[in-house]
């Protein structure tokens, strides 16, 4: 058991009934479960600043996020009232505010396995980039070309600032503004694209496509209500594929995972597809509406 887990259950005497935590540099957030009270939070935070020396502010995280940033509210529980830290994965250094861009340590993994996929001469759509970590990862490790995209301005300025710590300036190219309308500007030119937003990848699947040059390769991130004695592979299947045969005639599914639970039978997971034939109808100007399930 990690001492994160240990201090836990020390102070709360519980079994993770006040959620989970995850550590991001130098900040930990604690998940809270709704309704769990913030005192006994706060004797958890007091005692992870005690007696770990690389954490130091805590905070709760209340539940559920909120469209269209995918932002979280704070509460302070300890330490320095500090929610800006410098986090690190796979040999890049990210300077992040954890109030103000989505940063989920959990995703570590996954940008590693999608950088591990990408070829030199790619030219990559990341479509909801956040603070740049999957484009600046892919761009270290494979040298790739990397379009870079978030609507949110506080992503775009760290994504700029990740850039530049991590000297990618010549690989990734960040841009401010709705990946709807830069689909249109790249046009038939990425070899590869990333959706890692599940709430709108299904609305978006037409830009993205619109984006790619064929054949090419999409990773479709999903949320799925997994069924009871469902795997969740088998739930990523059954409400993607139909996604995909509507606009695609010919394509092959070259993975299928299961990214991480975000809730009681809700998964968060991806089909990586290789698409040689799509005929995307893409109506920009029409309001969109943001999914929660499939
Ligand atoms: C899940 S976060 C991205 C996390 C990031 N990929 C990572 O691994 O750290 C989704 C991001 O999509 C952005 N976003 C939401 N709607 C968007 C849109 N229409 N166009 C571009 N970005 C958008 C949000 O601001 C948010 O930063």
């Amino acid at each position: 058991m990690s001492l994160l887990k240990r201090i836990a259950r020390e102070v709360l005497g519980e079994d993770d009934v006040w959620g989970r935590i995850d550590v991001v540099g130098d900040v930990a957030l604690v998940h809270r479960k709704f309704g769990y009270p913030l005192e006994k939070l706060e004797l958890l935070g007091r005692e992870l600043v005690k007696r770990m020396p690389g954490i130091r502010a805590v905070w709760a995280i209340e539940p559920g996020t909120k469209p269209p940033y995918r932002l979280r509210d704070l509460v302070h529980l300890a330490g320095e009232r500090r929610t800006e830290t410098v986090y690190r994965e796979h040999g890049c250094e990210f300077l992040v505010d954890v109030r103000k861009v989505f940063v989920v340590p959990r995703l570590s993994g996954e940008h590693l396995r999608i950088a591990e996929l990408v070829e030199p001469w790619e030219t990559v759509f990341n479509m909801f980039a956040g603070a740049g970590l999957f484009s600046i990862i892919i761009a270290k490790r494979k040298g790739a070309k990397v379009y870079s995209v978030d609507i949110n301005p506080d992503a775009y300025w760290y994504m700029i600032e990740n850039i530049k710590r991590n000297k990618v300036e010549d690989k990734v190219v960040p841009i401010l503004g709705d990946a709807a309308w830069v689909s249109y500007w790249l046009k038939g030119s990425a070899d590869r694209v990333l959706m890692p937003l599940p709430e709108l990848a299904p609305e978006y699947l037409d830009y993205a496509l619109l984006s790619l040059r064929y054949p090419g390769r999409l990773h479709l991130y999903l949320h799925v209500l997994v069924r009871r004695g469902e795997r969740p592979k088998t739930a990523t299947l059954r409400a993607g594929l139909p996604l995909v045969e509507s606009k695609c005639s010919s394509f092959e599914v070259e993975g299928v995972r299961l990214v991480r639970t975000v809730g009681p039978r809700v998964a968060q997971t991806v089909i990586d597809l290789k698409l040689s034939k799509c005929s995307p109808s893409p109506r920009l100007g029409k309001p969109h509406q943001q999914r929660e399930f499939l």
